[in-house]
């Protein structure tokens, strides 16, 4: 099929063959014939291409958490194309990537010190996985190769990811995928913690599902476990009060390395750098991505603890310590971006305004119980999540027509299953707020 489109208010200015574009995660055939596009934005809004403003409810996919288009982040990313485009990232170094490491290692918590760069979440989490078996191989511990992740986790779209990833639909066409994988059970629970505003009270237990994994295949082949600390893509799944510190102790137990995928949560989302800020347990690598350039140039890291940088210091210095990297790791261009993104981040004081916000929006959102279908209203931070019961034998409809109509009406939503994920922009204001969610009330009152 081939659409023609015009933009008339936008710079694109021509028409478009939209065929030749295999769009990721869509419906590519039903987007084509009904295409939804942006060609600009500012702070918290796209412009359409038919020039209507669309209020920003997920800070683009996650990670537009300073706002649209800010001066300083694209300053500092054209000063850095006109001056040097690219550095080797093997065996050479440009001052950038070293900057932004050692900023980015005063800010996390804890002996989290080093810094490995990606150019994405997925490839950030591929790097931990591999960083976390040769740790163990490091020290002498080669059996350790097990990974363990857990039901309903997302963590990119790569093999390693979508091996300890619990989505289905993201793992079944992909054959075998990788061995050595178990899951932990997820923790959402509508019959225990529906409506619950903040942490859920019910679930810690389930975190002792990895001493059942421990007895079944012993410690001494398990090499990490990896979890989002709140889960986003499978729809907002917040973690009960004490799971996180209680998977933290049993990985203490039995040596096993405790990932945290915050490609979501790092960066202010909850109210606080990270969520192992937030939630006070110190994981042995977190992977981070999105807002770390607030989503202007793609990149990703993984943060590692001393001991683990340490282990791999061994050996003649003139060997490589670490077969694994991308030619992109630590690219000028990203880590422009990424040291102005701290700047706005610390100069608005982002994080914080996210937290003072939290309560406000907690309130908005659960205002939202009562309407027709919503069987959930979950919360953390600036995330929310608004479970809809599914239209039986149809699931995903009903939130994508929610979906379709709020780009209609000027709301920009998300939607995984029949949850409604939001995650505005850190600098977003009461008045927003009140502007989502009365849309929200009436998209959801003329739901069918
Ligand atoms: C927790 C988590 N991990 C990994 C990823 C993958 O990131 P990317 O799409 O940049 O590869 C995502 C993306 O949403 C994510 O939410």
């Amino acid at each position: 099929m081939v659409q023609e489109l015009t933009y008339p208010n936008s710079p694109c200015g021509s028409a478009t063959d939209m065929e030749a574009f295999w769009m990721p995660f869509t419906a590519n055939r039903q987007f084509k014939a009904n295409p939804r596009l942006f060609v600009a934005a500012k702070d918290m809004h796209y412009t359409t291409a038919d020039g209507r403003q669309v209020l920003d409810g997920t800070a683009g996919l996650w990670c537009v958490n300073a706002g649209h288009c800010r001066v300083k982040i694209a300053e500092a990313v054209s000063r850095q194309v006109n001056t040097m485009d690219y550095a080797p990232a093997f065996q050479m170094g440009h001052p950038g990537a070293f900057q932004l490491a050692d900023r980015l290692a005063k800010m996390l918590p804890g002996d989290l010190d080093h810094v490995f760069f990606a150019n994405s979440g997925s490839e950030a989490v591929e790097s931990a996985l591999k960083i976390a078996i040769a740790y163990h191989r490091a020290k002498g511990d080669g059996t350790r190769q097990r990974l363990i992740g857990r039901e309903r986790g997302y963590h990119g779209v790569n093999f390693g990811g979508i091996s300890v990833g619990g989505i289905p639909t993201v793992r079944k066409f992909f054959g075998g995928l990788l061995t050595g994988v178990d899951h932990l059970p997820h923790t959402h629970s509508l019959e225990h913690n529906a409506f619950s505003k903040g942490q859920p009270a019910w679930g810690a237990h389930l975190a002792d599902d990895l001493e059942r994994i421990v007895a079944l295949h012993d410690a001494s082949n398990i090499a990490a476990v990896i979890v989002e600390p709140v889960a986003g893509s499978t729809g907002v799944l917040i973690p009960p009060v004490g799971y996180l510190q209680r998977l933290r102790e049993i990985c203490d137990k039995y040596g096993i390395l405790l990932i945290f995928d915050e490609v979501i949560t790092g960066f202010g989302r909850l109210g606080a750098p990270f969520a192992a800020d937030y939630f006070g347990v110190l994981p042995d690598m977190i992977t981070v991505a999105k807002g770390i350039t607030n989503g202007t140039v793609p990149m990703g890291a993984v943060f590692v603890r001393k001991h683990i940088y340490d282990a791999f210091m061994h050996g003649p210095e003139n060997a490589i310590e670490l077969f694994h990297g991308y030619t992109y790791s630590g690219h000028p261009v990203a880590c422009a971006a990424a040291l102005a993104t701290l700047d706005v981040y610390e100069e608005d004081g982002l994080f914080q305004r996210a937290n003072d916000l939290s309560g406000y929006w907690q309130d908005a959102l659960h205002s939202l119980k009562g309407l027709p279908h919503v069987i959930d209203v979950r919360n953390l931070g600036l995330v929310g999540g608004i479970e809809l019961e599914s239209i039986p034998g149809r699931p995903t409809a009903r939130a994508f027509d929610v979906f379709v109509r709020a780009y209609e009406q000027g709301l920009l939503i998300r939607t995984t299953g029949d949850i409604i994920a939001l995650s505005p922009p850190l600098m977003i204001e009461k008045r927003h707020i009140d502007q989502m969610v009365s849309m929200l009330t009436d998209l959801l009152k003329a739901t069918a």
